[in-house]
């Protein structure tokens, strides 16, 4: 390997990282441009590595969205500690095949540790099965298959072998305002989308429990419930301690999606929030997000292992892969995949780079920023906070004389460059979200931020004529 090119790759990353701070957090290049530039011709020969990365990094820059920025509050996107980004280029010179020990014994034992961690940190049984998977969709996948494996067998149905036709049919309750990867998951785990029954949900984007409780009542079978820590817009949580209870009573698997918000149970200030969340049956997170881990990595968590690994596990009966003499990781035993990253490295050092304070004093700083800025936008009469800020999101619209003016101060907010900030429909109108997950995140940042949005504000409500 090339000494300079891994010199050079170093430097070009600590450029990049440094000029976070006051770059434009928008990509600035146009799909065009990014095409002219990217396209070249495919060359018949060989070009020197680092050739490659320059022309790649000077191609790419202009097109990078400054995810990494404590002023990026698009979307749910957790920036990259310092650590995490270190090990994270470790697991790709290490290149370990994370399928199981015999293709890389510290990636497993790693692995093992890091969820260890993740579930005391959560506050979970400390024997439930953990999987790192490529994100909270397959996360859910990975825990959705697992309750579907339970409650069949449950019912005499062997769903690994036989299959779904003719199976007991499995009935799914989801809060109304469930995120739309739940459903993705359903749909590939032939569970459908559109046949689940849908809990009616409060302003907040929280499930009914009163609802979900006459729902179960009225039918019976198999069935799964499908609650959720933090609304991708709100952050509003589920009465985790009621709905738990109801699935318990009507032998239902609780599963949560608690993308962000389970990291609420980290927190010793925030627990409360999510009381009762530790009797679901399954929990699917992501570490991208609120851990500050890079791109990707959910995390999958079931309390009943058996189930997990028989809904899961691909190296069973492969005659050419030595099976685990002891008690040895097998990282396919957990997760949808066979051969993959050795995810597990990235996790390990962020939370050894924070421990256990730091991952709270992160999610805690984040949630007092998410008010901040509530506070500081509120101030204006323009603007209107629709959410509880309970957590790290901020939901706002901003109108003048009546005119809903959100989408152009978000197109407006995007360009300026300051901060960058993602949309949504809320009550069938269009509204900001802000999403405060990035351990780079400043009060100061919240109140150039807010400043720079208001101001903003101020410009698109005089050229639409909707002076206050
Ligand atoms: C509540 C919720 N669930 C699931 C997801 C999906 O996570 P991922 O993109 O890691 O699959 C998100 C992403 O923002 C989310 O906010």
């Amino acid at each position: 390997m090339d000494r300079e090119l891994l010199r050079r790759t170093a430097e070009i990353a600590s450029e990049y990282l440094t000029s976070l701070g006051e770059r434009p957090v928008r990509a600035s290049a146009s799909l065009e441009e990014l095409r002219s530039a990217l396209r070249v011709a495919l060359e018949d020969g060989s070009l020197p590595a680092l050739q490659v990365i320059e022309e790649l990094a000077a191609a790419a820059g202009p097109g990078l969205v400054g995810t990494q920025s404590p002023r990026y509050f698009g979307f749910v996107i957790g920036g990259a500690l310092d650590a995490a980004i270190a090990a994270d280029w470790l697991t790709s010179v290490w290149d370990q095949n994370a399928a199981g020990y015999p293709g890389g014994p510290a990636a497993a034992v790693v692995e093992e540790v890091a969820c260890e961690w993740l579930l005391d940190i959560l506050g979970l049984p400390d024997d439930a099965g953990v999987g790192l998977t490529t994100g909270c969709q397959m996360a859910h996948f990975t825990c959705l298959a697992a309750a579907r494996h339970r409650m069949l067998a449950n019912a005499g149905w062997d769903v690994e072998a036989d299959g779904l036709f003719a199976a007991p049919p499995i009935r799914v309750l989801v809060g109304a305002k469930a995120h739309t990867t739940v459903f993705a998951a359903l749909r590939m785990l032939g569970l459908g989308s559109r046949r689940v029954e849908l809990v009616a949900a409060d302003d907040q984007g929280r499930m009914h429990a009163s609802e979900l409780a006459r729902l179960l009542s009225a039918g019976d079978g198999p069935a799964i419930v499908i609650a959720q820590a933090g609304e991708v817009n709100t952050g509003a949580i589920d009465a985790m301690a009621a709905i738990t209870r109801l699935a318990r009573e009507h032998g239902a698997w609780c599963h949560v999606d608690g993308a962000f918000g389970l990291w609420a149970a980290a927190s010793p200030k925030l627990r409360v929030l999510v009381e009762g969340i530790a009797k679901a049956d399954s929990w699917a997170t992501d570490a991208h997000k609120w851990l500050n881990v890079p791109y990707d990595c959910g995390v999958a968590i079931v309390r009943d292992r058996t189930a997990h690994a028989a809904a899961m596990n691909s190296f069973v009966g492969a005659e050419y892969i030595p099976q685990p003499q002891h008690d040895e990781r097998y990282q396919a035993e957990w997760v949808p995949e066979f051969s993959r990253r050795a995810r597990g490295f990235a996790v390990y050092a962020a939370l050894r780079e924070l421990g256990r304070g730091g991952v709270a004093a992160l999610v805690e700083r984040c949630c007092g920023c998410a008010r901040l800025m509530a506070e500081e936008l509120a101030r204006d009469p323009r603007a209107t906070v629709l959410n509880d800020v309970v957590l790290n999101q901020v939901l706002v619209r901003f109108a003048c004389n009546g005119a809903n003016l959100t989408d152009e101060v978000i197109d407006a907010v995007q360009r300026e460059g300051t901060s960058w900030m993602s949309g949504t429909e809320w009550e069938g109108e269009p509204a900001m979200r802000i999403s405060v997950c990035n351990w780079r995140t400043t009060e100061g940042d919240i109140r150039r931020s807010a400043a720079a949005i208001l101001d903003q504000v101020g410009i698109v409500a005089r050229g639409s004529g909707s002076l206050l």
